[in-house]
Formats: C-alpha cells, structure tokens, sequence
C-alpha cells in the first residue's frame, strides 16, 4: 500500500527531523519521508537526510529579492514532489499567504511553547521570566498568522526551581521528538483529519483537551 508522504522543512540542527526518521524505520510507522527541503544550505539537518538516502532540496533565502520569489520558486519546485504533509520542523522562514493558501490544510509546524502562549522566538526565556509552572512543545496547523492555527496536540512538563534555558532546551526537545512523529503518524493514519477551523481526532470535532502523554 502506499505510504502517506510527507515533506520536512527545516533550517538548523534538526535533531526533529532525526525523530521523524528514526520513527519512519519501523516497518509499522504510516508516514515516510519524501522530501527535506531547507532554506539554508550549511545545516546540519541536510546531512542527516542525505545520511538517511532522503532526497533534499536547498533554495538559499538569500539569492532571492524577496519573500514572494522564495515563494514561488519553492511551490514550482513542490509541484514536482508527490507528498501528502509539509511539516515545519524547525522551519525558521516564515512561509507567505500565497504559499500557505496553495497548501491549505497541508502544512504543521512544531512550536516550542504551550501555544497560545508565547507566540513567536524565545520562548524558554520568556518560561523563566514569567516563572511559569508548566512548559511543552505544540503542533498546529499553519495559517498566515505566527504560530496562530489551530491546535492539533500538545505536550507538557512541570518546571522545576532549579530549570534554566539549558534545561528547559533539552526538556522540551525530549518532549518534541515524541511528539511530532506521534502527530505525524497520527495525522497518516487518518486518526487525525485537518480541516481549517476544525480538526478532528478520531471522527470527533469537541476535543477537550488535545494534551498528548507519553
Ligand atoms: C525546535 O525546538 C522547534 O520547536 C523550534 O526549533 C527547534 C528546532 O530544533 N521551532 C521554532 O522555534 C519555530 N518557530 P531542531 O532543528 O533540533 O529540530
């Protein structure tokens, strides 16, 4: 049967992306990765796929005049790819109206912050700062506003006194590297259906709580 495919954007370590793959080895796991595609041709997450025999796309921001061009350079070079998910993991560009509504539905980012809280970067500074009690990671669906669309899951982890950026970094990485391939899997085995003002988990629309526990 075919695989539900799915292209990974990135543009730094991707220690996210190395998740999603681990996680694709198992014969069981309903997604596999067609496409890493990155913004910045220097990154480390580029050599993992290619250590991984997953075919790459590199389009440099700079040698574009503007966010519109990027653009449409990388939807051209989309058409080319037969994929189901784009998943913004650790994708640092942000993507254009255009570009968003071509893949209405169809694109999720991982976000390090229980969304709506702390939109945005520095989001384990802002924890420390306003002395949070809990912090996680959240997977919505993309719409054109920043890290604005709707929730799809989430995960969480008490703050400790002692916690500080280092640690929150590692806790929340720990925790985002089950969660996006959860999703992932969730979302190729239809358990997950995205709809724009509606995503549904397991038939149903009224979640309570999209929390995911491991
Ligand atoms: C992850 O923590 C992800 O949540 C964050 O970038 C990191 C990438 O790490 N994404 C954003 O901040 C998006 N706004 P990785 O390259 O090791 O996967």
């Amino acid at each position: 049967m075919k695989k539900f495919k799915i292209a990974v954007f990135v543009s730094g370590n991707g220690s996210n992306l190395q998740a999603l793959i681990d996680v694709s080895k198992n014969l069981d796991c309903p997604y596999e990765i067609e496409l890493v595609f990155s913004n910045n041709p220097n990154v480390y997450a580029l050599k993992r796929a290619s250590q991984n025999n997953i075919p790459t796309l590199t389009l440099d921001h700079k040698n574009f005049k503007n966010r519109q061009e990027f653009d449409l350079s990388l939807s051209n070079n989309l058409k080319k790819i037969d994929f189901d998910l784009i998943v913004l993991a650790g994708f640092m560009r942000i993507l254009g109206r255009e570009f968003i509504k071509t893949y209405e539905n169809k694109i999720i980012n991982l976000h390090p912050s229980l969304l709506p809280k702390y939109p945005g970067l520095n989001t384990h500074e802002k924890v420390l700062e306003n002395k949070d009690k809990f912090h996680g990671a959240t997977v919505h669906l993309v719409d054109e506003g920043l890290d604005t669309g709707k929730i799809i899951g989430f995960s969480k982890f008490k703050v400790e006194d002692n916690d500080n950026y280092d640690s929150l970094l590692a806790k929340t990485h720990e925790i985002e590297h089950k969660l996006l391939p959860q999703i992932c899997s969730l979302i190729a085995s239809k358990k997950i259906v995205l709809h724009k003002e509606n995503i549904l988990i397991n038939g149903k629309s009224d979640q309570k709580s999209k929390e995911i526990i491991f």
